[in-house]
C-alpha cells in the first residue's frame, strides 16, 4: 500500500505546529484576556492551564497522530471504531472556525492597503463598522448586501489556501511555515520594540502586568471577585483555542511524522514558543495603548480593547497617531496579523482535506478544491451587512461550548476507554526525554474536571438571556444550531465505510534523514 506524505525534516513540523497555534488569538485576544483577569496574576491560571492542559494534551495529539497515521477520524478510528465520529466532529469544528477566521484576515489585507494613506480617517469607529462593514443588526431575511470591498481579498485568501495545501505537506504547508515563521517573528519584535519606546508605553506595560491576586483568588483566600472561578476557566479557553488543540488539527500535523521521530519534545517546543509569542505580542499591544492613552489624555483602563475592537479600531488610530512612518507601521502591523492568521488558517483547511482524502480517497487537489470552494461560499454570509453578527455568534459558541465539549469528549473517551498509558510508553520509547505518570493523571482526571465545570458554567450563563441579545433565529442557527448540526454530519461521516478497510492497517514510514 501506498505510504502517507511526510514531513521534510523536524524543524518544518514544528515550524508548522507553531504556525497552527500562532495566530489572531495571540495577538488579538491574549492581551486583552490578561489584562482583564487580573494582570500579571492571570498567568498563574494561565500557566497552571498550559501545565495541566495545553501541554499534556498535545503531547496525547502527537502521539496519536504519530502511532496511528491517519488524519483525525482515520486516527480515531484505528483506535477504536467507535471514536470516529469525534475526530469528524473536530473536524468540522474547524470548518466552522475557517469560515470566518478567513473573513478577518480578508479584513486585514483590506486594511494593509488602507494604511498607505490612513484610510480610516479620524473616527476609526464609525469607519469600520460603518463605511467599511456596513454592519447592520439582523432583522428577518434581510442581510444587508454583500460588502464587495472584501469580497475581493477573500478570493484571494481562498485562492491562496488552495494554492499552498494542494501543494501537498513538504512542498506546500512545510515550505510556507519554513518562510513566514521567521518573517512574523521579525515583524513582531520591530512592532514591540518601537511600542515600548513611544510615549506612555511604560503606563500601559503597568497596567497589563501588575498582579491584582485578590481577582483570581476565592474570597477564603483573600480574593474579593465572586466570579474568581470565571478567570481560570477564561484561562482554560485561552490554552485551547490557542494551541489549536481538540481540533484535530495537532492529530493532523503530526500524521506526517515519520514514525521514529520525537513528540514529547516537540510539544514543549510549540507550547513555549507559543506562549512566549503571546507574551511578545502583549507587551507591544500594551505598550501601544499606553500611548494612545498618553495622546488623547486618558487613563489606558479607558482605551483597553480586544478582538475587532482593538485590531481595526484602536490600532488603526494608534497609527494615525504614530510620530512619524505612519503608513510603514499600518503596513507591518496588518502583515503580522495576515501572516498570523494566514498559518493558522491553512492548519484548518488541511485537517478537512486530510478526513475527506482519508475516507474517500479522492485526490488531494480535487479535495481541496471542493472544500475551499464551500468554504468559500460560506464565509460569504460573513461579509453582508449582517455578518458581524453572525461572526460574533458563531465564533462564541464554538469558544465557549465547542472547544469544552470537544476536549472533554476527546479525554474521557481516550483517557478511560482505551489505555491511554499505552499512548505514553511509546512516546517515550522515540522521544528526547520521558514523560512521567502525572501526565496520565492529568488527561484523565484534573482536564475532564476543568473542562466539565467549563461546559457547566457556559451553559449557566447562556440561560440567563440570549447571546448579545441577539434575536432567537440567530442563536438557533449560527449557535446551538451550528454545533448541532457538525455533531449530525459527524455520525453520519463515521458511519460511512473507510475505502479499502484503511482502519485495519496502520501504513509504514520510511525514515527520512534529519
Ligand atoms: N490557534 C489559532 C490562534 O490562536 C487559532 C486556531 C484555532 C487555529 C483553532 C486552528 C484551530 O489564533
Amino acid at each position: 500500500m501506498e505510504n502517507r506524505e511526510q514531513w521534510g525534516s523536524r524543524v518544518g513540523f514544528i515550524l508548522a505546529a507553531i504556525g497552527s497555534a500562532i495566530g489572531l488569538g495571540n495577538i488579538w485576544r491574549f492581551p486583552y484576556v490578561a489584562y482583564e483577569n487580573g494582570g500579571g496574576a492571570f498567568l498563574i491560571p494561565y500557566f497552571f492551564a498550559l501545565l495541566t492542559a495545553g501541554i499534556p494534551i498535545l503531547i496525547l495529539e502527537f502521539g496519536v497522530g504519530r502511532s496511528k497515521r491517519g488524519s483525525a477520524p482515520l486516527s480515531f478510528s484505528r483506535l477504536s471504531k467507535r471514536f470516529e465520529w469525534l475526530g469528524w466532529f473536530q473536524t468540522f469544528l474547524s470548518f466552522g472556525i475557517i469560515t470566518f477566521y478567513s473573513v478577518v484576515i480578508a479584513w486585514a489585507i483590506n486594511y494593509t492597503i488602507f494604511s498607505f494613506n490612513l484610510k480610516w480617517g479620524d473616527d476609526t469607529e464609525s469607519y469600520f463598522f460603518g463605511e467599511y462593514l456596513n454592519a447592520t443588526a439582523p432583522s428577518g431575511l434581510n442581510l444587508g448586501g454583500i460588502q464587495w470591498q472584501i469580497f475581493i481579498p477573500l478570493i484571494i485568501v481562498w485562492a491562496l489556501l488552495f494554492f499552498t495545501i494542494s501543494r501537498g505537506i513538504k512542498k506546500g504547508i512545510e515550505k510556507l511555515s519554513l518562510i513566514f515563521m521567521p518573517i512574523l517573528l521579525v515583524l513582531m519584535v520591530i512592532i514591540v520594540l518601537r511600542a515600548i519606546t513611544l510615549p506612555g508605553a511604560l503606563d500601559g506595560l503597568n497596567h497589563l502586568f501588575t498582579p491584582d491576586f485578590a481577582h483570581i483568588l476565592p474570597s477564603f483566600l483573600g480574593g474579593d471577585n465572586p466570579d474568581w472561578d470565571q478567570v481560570w476557566i477564561a484561562a482554560y479557553g485561552q490554552i485551547f483555542f490557542s494551541l489549536s488543540i481538540a481540533f484535530a488539527i495537532m492529530i493532523t500535523y503530526s500524521s506526517y511524522l515519520p514514525k521514529e521521530k520525537d513528540v514529547n519534545n516537540s510539544a514543549f517546543i510549540t507550547a513555549f514558543s507559543n506562549s512566549g509569542f503571546s507574551f511578545l505580542a502583549a507587551i507591544g499591544v500594551f505598550a501601544a495603548l499606553g500611548f494612545m492613552a498618553n495622546q488623547s489624555g486618558s487613563d489606558v483602563a479607558d482605551v483597553v480593547s480586544g478582538g475587532l475592537g482593538l485590531a481595526f479600531v484602536a490600532f488603526p488610530t494608534i497609527i494615525s497617531e504614530f510620530p512619524a512612518f505612519n503608513a510603514f507601521f499600518g503596513v507591518l502591523f496588518f502583515m503580522t496579523l495576515v501572516i498570523a492568521g494566514f498559518t493558522s488558517a491553512i492548519s484548518i483547511v488541511e485537517v478537512v482535506v486530510s478526513s475527506i482524502t482519508d475516507k474517500l480517497k479522492v485526490s488531494r487537489t480535487k479535495a481541496t478544491l471542493w472544500i475551499c470552494i464551500i468554504g468559500f461560499l460560506i464565509s460569504m454570509i460573513f461579509i453582508t451587512g449582517t455578518g458581524l453578527y453572525f461572526f460574533d455568534t458563531l465564533d462564541h459558541f464554538i469558544n465557549s461550548f465547542g472547544i469544552a465539549i470537544s476536549g472533554f469528549l476527546e479525554l474521557i473517551l481516550l483517557g478511560w476507554f482505551i489505555k491511554v498509558a499505552t499512548i505514553r510508553e511509546e512516546n517515550n520509547l522515540v522521544s528526547d526525554f520521558k514523560i512521567g505518570y502525572w501526565w496520565d493523571i492529568m488527561i484523565k482526571i484534573v482536564t475532564p474536571i476543568m473542562l466539565g465545570y467549563m461546559i457547566i458554567l457556559n451553559i449557566i450563563s447562556e440561560s440567563t438571556g440570549l447571546y448579545g441579545g441577539l434575536p432567537l433565529p440567530v442563536i438557533l442557527i449560527f449557535g446551538w444550531g451550528a454545533l448541532l448540526i457538525m455533531l449530525i454530519v459527524a455520525v453520519i461521516m463515521s458511519n460511512l465505510q473507510w475505502k479499502d478497510n484503511q482502519e485495519e492497517r496502520i501504513p509504514k514510514t520510511k525514515s527520512v534523514t534529519k
